[in-house]
């Protein structure tokens, strides 16, 4: 049956760099993956054409699509919109929430190639492969109430950071399965010091524990996790936490892997079906000047063959490809370093391509 995948190229970099994505995801159909790809409107692009992040239209693509491919959203250019519902980010939030994609996968892979690009020392980050597991429709995100209101005469600002044994429960299943299929450790991230929801956090990690007898369950206060993930990061395997923490957390991890340029994603719900985008952001200081990095995207196809699409062996080609052209010495001007030749978005397309039919 052709399976439907929905293309929101979003805002800054995002169009230039799903662009790319896309040749690749037409090669992958050239050699019979069954798809139809439609493309759709989301964050301040979608403003900008109807006045709302994501209009109903896109939800209902969205909804149909077996897969989603986003690039990115936000920008200074809707910073100030005032109406917090209507900001790009919004619409992000909105297409995770409504489809219910609460399985955040996040990998931090050291590719050999770029071990020199990281900003920690080579032999600290070779070799570096760890998943975060990041809930994604919960927590301090989503959690009522939330506001901004006048108390004895001043205003204050409130959100509320709630989590439900089964929105735990369904996280750590996640998190555990990844680690039985990877190294079989697995870190649950929380901050059971201080906040009563992780307290409940840990206290469900542990009861699933049991279930996963090949899986060493261990727990790290976030502060802590912060500073073991820059002093001695090839320690974690697969590391679970909530949607706040995750989002923290796996900046600082992307970034040890040399470029968060690199770094793909995957948003899962419980069918299965999921949003994939690249873990940087829509980078308005280099849109449109044809320099963005478009390998984490285009990674994330290869996520997205794996994880909606069941095609590992496209995946797999594509990964291999994507390593080609690094051996090759091409970078984007982002990992870009000496002796190597440092080209435009559409030169790492081109190039990833010709590796992806030459293999
Ligand atoms: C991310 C981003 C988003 C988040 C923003 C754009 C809403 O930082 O995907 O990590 O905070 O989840
Ligand atoms: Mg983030």
């Amino acid at each position: 049956m052709t399976q439907k995948i929905l293309v929101l190229p979003g805002d800054g970099i995002g169009p230039e760099i799903t662009a790319q994505a896309s040749r690749i995801l037409a090669a992958c159909q050239a050699r019979g993956l069954d798809v139809d790809v439609e493309e759709g409107l989301l964050g301040g692009a979608a403003y900008d054409v109807h006045g709302e992040p994501l209009p109903a239209e896109t939800l209902e693509k969205a909804k149909a699509a077996r897969a989603i491919l986003l690039g990115a959203v936000g920008g200074p250019k809707w910073d100030k919109i005032e109406d917090l519902s209507k900001r790009p980010e919004k619409g992000l939030l909105g297409v995770r929430k409504q489809l219910g994609l609460f399985g955040n996968l996040r990998p931090a892979i050291t590719y050999p190639q770029l071990a020199d690009a990281s900003s920690l020392k080579p032999e600290l980050v070779a070799g570096l492969d760890i998943m975060i597991v990041r809930e994604l429709t919960g927590g301090i995100y989503f959690g009522q109430p939330r506001g901004i209101e006048e108390r004895d005469g001043e205003r204050v600002g409130f959100n509320t950071y709630v989590y439900s044994e089964s929105e735990i429960e369904r996280i750590g299943r996640v998190a555990f399965e990844m680690a039985q299929k990877r190294g079989k450790k697995l870190c649950s991230v929380d901050k059971a010091n201080v906040l009563e929801v992780t307290i409940l956090w840990r206290e469900v990690m542990e009861r699933l524990a049991p279930e996963y007898p090949d899986v060493e369950l261990s727990h790290m206060y976030v502060d802590n996790a912060a500073m073991q993930l820059v002093r001695a990061p090839k320690q974690f395997d697969v590391v679970v936490t909530g949607n706040m923490f995750g989002d923290i957390l796996s900046d600082a991890a992307a970034m040890l892997t040399g470029s968060i340029g690199m770094l793909p994603s995957a948003s899962l719900n419980e069918s299965g079906q999921g949003m994939y985008e690249p873990c940087h952001g829509s980078a308005p200081d280099i849109a449109g000047q044809g320099i963005a990095n478009p390998l984490a995207t285009i990674l994330s196809v290869a996520m997205m063959l794996r994880y909606s699409l069941d095609e590992p062996a496209l995946a797999q080609r594509i990964e291999d490809a994507v390593g080609q052209v690094l051996d090759d010495g091409l970078r984007t001007a982002d990992i870009a370093s000496e002796g190597m030749r440092t080209v435009s978005t559409a030169e790492m397309g081109d190039a990833v391509l010709a590796a992806f039919e030459a293999r």
